[in-house]
């Protein structure tokens, strides 16, 4: 019997997503006769019902596409902004599935599309999730399609901000993505050689980094680069939102609760007012002058590297073989050369963060980066 695939694209774009969508169309159609559509933004898509069907002629050319052809959203089935109000559109979802006569949902997307599958499954319906983001925080995987590029784009990034650092005698503070875990931060970090690397599982000092920046200047070396995951936190910011966390547990109703929420989703929005106060703080403390660049979306945008394509084509054609064999709520995640299936439940609202023992941080610090702690 032909079996009926539905596809999605979750979350923050990134590159790779076009790759795994064709690796999924091409072998459910070319090798077991499936057919596949695709919905468009996301879980919105899903409950709209806009769809498309993905066809040979639709997943022909897209490989080496950036972005994601269905186009994505943030939106959550459970907590749906429609008409002005946040709703709950589970059951819409579920009936569009159903009138699709969909036999699995793939939902391609982070860790917070993983959390939105898994309350899907414990509704019924049957799905599969490939994991991809720049931030590479999904768990469970070794690592998410997306994050090579972004990699190679932010090394370049401080590759190029040093030549400019040079020869202005500056402090360049660079930002760079990952809100959660600083896997991007620290790899660009170590890759591009900055001098500090501030990432969000570590809370810094700004006296301890003013201090190394003035230790380099002490040395001769009278510029320096500063790489920061959007993240990162202050020791001081730090305690502040384990304030917050706290409270937020201890909420005795709804109304606490949005309270609390609202001021720590305030505090996260400020993320680039922290990398310019951080900037700020460096030029008082080290007497140098200092700059900001946020590298931003950049970092999300463009063509895929041969690996995130490799990967991504892996992921998505495993997934059709599973598919094949009917097993469903699982993540696919990368596991060495291979693929693994990972029940949904195990995956489901965690978080890969880097680390304090990773041999990344250990190898920064042995080549002399402070890392603000
Ligand atoms: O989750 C991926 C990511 O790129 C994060 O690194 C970043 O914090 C976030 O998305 C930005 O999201 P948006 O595109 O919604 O601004």
């Amino acid at each position: 019997m032909t079996k009926f695939v539905g596809v999605l694209t979750s979350g923050g774009d990134n590159p790779g997503l076009n790759a795994a969508i064709r690796g999924l169309g091409k072998a459910a159609l070319g090798c077991y006769g499936m057919q596949v559509i695709g919905f468009r933004d996301g879980f919105r898509g899903l409950m709209e019902n806009r769809s498309i069907t993905l066809d040979g002629k639709m997943l022909s050319g897209i490989l080496t596409q950036g972005g994601t052809i269905l186009g994505t959203s943030r939106d959550k089935p459970h907590k749906m902004i429609v008409g002005g109000k946040e709703m709950d559109m589970t059951q819409a979802i579920i009936d569009t599935y159903q009138r699709n006569h969909l036999d699995v949902l793939v939902c391609i997307g982070g860790g917070g599309t993983q959390k939105n599958a898994y309350r899907l499954m414990q509704h019924g319906l049957n799905v599969i999730t490939l994991p991809k983001t720049i931030d590479n925080d999904v768990w469970g995987t070794d690592v998410t399609f997306g994050f090579d590029t972004a990699l190679d784009i932010a090394t370049e990034a401080i590759d190029r901000l040093h030549s400019t650092a040079q020869s202005h005698h500056r402090v360049i503070v660079v930002e760079i993505m990952g809100h959660r875990a600083g896997w991007l931060a620290l790899g660009a970090g170590v890759a591009g050689g900055a001098d500090v690397i501030l990432i969000p599982e570590i809370p810094y000092d700004p006296k301890i980094v003013a201090e190394s920046i003035r230790n380099r200047s002490r040395s001769g070396k009278s510029f320096s680069i500063v790489a920061v995951a959007e993240g990162a936190l202050s020791k001081n910011q730090r305690s502040q939102m384990d304030e917050l966390e706290e409270k937020l547990r201890a909420a005795k109703d709804k109304d606490e609760k949005r309270q609390v929420k609202k001021v720590i989703e305030e505090i996260n929005g400020m993320r680039s007012s922290h990398t310019m106060m951080l900037a700020q703080k460096l030029e008082e403390l080290t007497g140098i002058e200092s700059r900001v660049t946020i590298l931003g979306h950049l970092q999300r945008g463009g063509t895929p590297s041969s690996f995130d394509r490799i990967l991504a084509t892996k992921l998505g054609t495993a997934c059709a073989d599973y598919i094949n064999r009917g097993k469903y709520g699982v993540m696919l995640a990368a596991r060495g050369d291979g693929v693994e299936a990972l029940p949904l439940e195990e995956v489901a609202g965690k978080l890969k963060s880097v680390p304090p023992d990773h041999l990344l941080l250990t190898s920064a610090r042995r080549v002399g980066t402070c890392l603000g702690d």
